[in-house]
């Protein structure tokens, strides 16, 4: 599988002698040394790799240069050095016409503050983009209807964007996106505004459009939960850098370094982690057919710990052919429960093998 996006040594200063900053940042200068010449180095030496369908999520604090990057990735702001490629072409080589034809056709973007025209109705707000396009009044009526209806706001096409809550209206902004048909879409903290329980049903909602749409989406965010809910892949920015590539396994379990590590101590796992994580995956055979309750490798920590509770032998874990892939004794939650850093728990002890996974019931 090729991928949709990729971005190739990204970096973008702005400041004076753009390139010459470029040079001493290969040459391992740090952020603060330019800044020291007026010079800010948003964006350092930024790569990697975005496949279709994939929830990409850049997680940083405020002024790491997620925003920076974002702009780059559809063209709004050029790179200083490096390449942007979408499906293959090089957006960095394109101007004028092409690029705006690319990205309004192919690419959209949703903000943290969703900038909906007031004096339009819900409909025509979520059908802006397609009128951008040329796409005729019935045609974009009846895609933007359909793209609210998936947003969960059927019945509201008629309304104005001051009649819908804070939550509501970011779910326009959402349709606006989808109802264009782009592939790619590049949220930059979309919902970063709303309050927490709105926020995790929006999270929930994109989660579910996204199995049925399977859109390649960059996802910016500052939270680290919402990075791990998201995040097929997500990328850690410090200062300018990419610090830390990784699924939310990785990341947790796997910190690189120092940063990342100090990030992720106060993350509650238990809401991350699933069987493929925590399970002993050394333990093979015929054990599948047995009668007992099974975990699959994507059941989530806290299912397990349920089962485990009720269980009398460890858990077995199956994939989707049914065959055992690992299996999760009690010790190895309990341990994993209580590990105060990340690491994962080391492998099963003979006192764990004891307890037979032979769960024949
Ligand atoms: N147009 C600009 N001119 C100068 N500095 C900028 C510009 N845009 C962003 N920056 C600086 O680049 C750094 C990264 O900013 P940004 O990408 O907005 O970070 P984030 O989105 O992670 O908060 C910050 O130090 C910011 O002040
Ligand atoms: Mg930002």
């Amino acid at each position: 599988m090729s991928s949709r996006l990729e971005a190739e040594h990204l970096y973008k200063v702005f400041g004076r002698r753009e390139e010459e900053a470029v040079e001493r940042l290969r040459d391992g200068a740090d952020r603060e040394e330019l800044r020291a010449d007026g010079t800010t180095a948003a964006v350092i030496d930024a790569s990697f790799t975005v496949d279709p369908g994939q929830i990409f999520v850049v997680m940083g604090l405020s002024g790491s240069g997620k925003s920076t990057l974002l702009r780059m990735l559809n063209g709004l702001l050029a790179p200083t050095a490096g390449r942007v490629l979408f499906d293959g072409q090089d957006l960095t080589a394109l101007t004028g016409r092409a690029l705006r034809e690319v990205r309004a056709r192919k690419i959209s973007m949703v903000f943290q503050h969703f900038a909906l025209f007031p004096h339009r109705s819900v409909l025509d707000n979520a059908a802006y983009g397609l009128a951008v396009q040329g796409v005729p009044r019935p045609e974009r009526e009846e895609r933007a209807a359909e793209a609210l209806r998936l947003c969960g706001l059927a019945g509201w096409e008629k309304s104005w964007p001051d009649e819908l809550s804070g939550g509501m209206q970011q779910r326009v902004g959402l349709a606006r996106a989808l109802a264009t048909d782009a592939d790619l879409l590049l949220m930059d903290e979309s919902f970063s505004a709303l309050d927490p329980l709105i926020r995790r049903d929006m999270q929930d909602q994109l989660l579910t459009l996204q199995q049925t749409l399977k859109k390649t989406i960059v996802f910016i965010t500052h939270d680290l939960n919402e990075a791990m809910r998201l995040g097929d892949r997500i990328a850690v920015m410090r200062d300018g850098r990419i610090v830390q590539t990784g699924t939310a396994e990785d990341i947790l379990l796997r910190p690189e370094n120092d940063y990342v590590a100090s990030f992720i101590q106060d993350v509650d796992r238990t809401r991350v982690l699933t069987a493929a994580a925590v399970m002993d995956a050394q333990v093979r055979g015929d054990e599948a057919d047995c009668g007992c309750e099974t975990a699959t490798p994507d059941t989530p920590f806290t299912a397990l710990c349920a089962l485990g509770a009720r269980l009398p032998h460890p858990v077995a874990v199956l994939d989707g052919g049914r065959g055992l892939v690992g299996v999760v004794p009690r010790q190895r939650l309990l341990r994993f429960l209580g590990e105060s850093q990340g690491a994962l728990p080391a492998p099963a002890t003979p006192c764990d093998r004891g307890e037979k996974v032979t769960a024949r019931a």
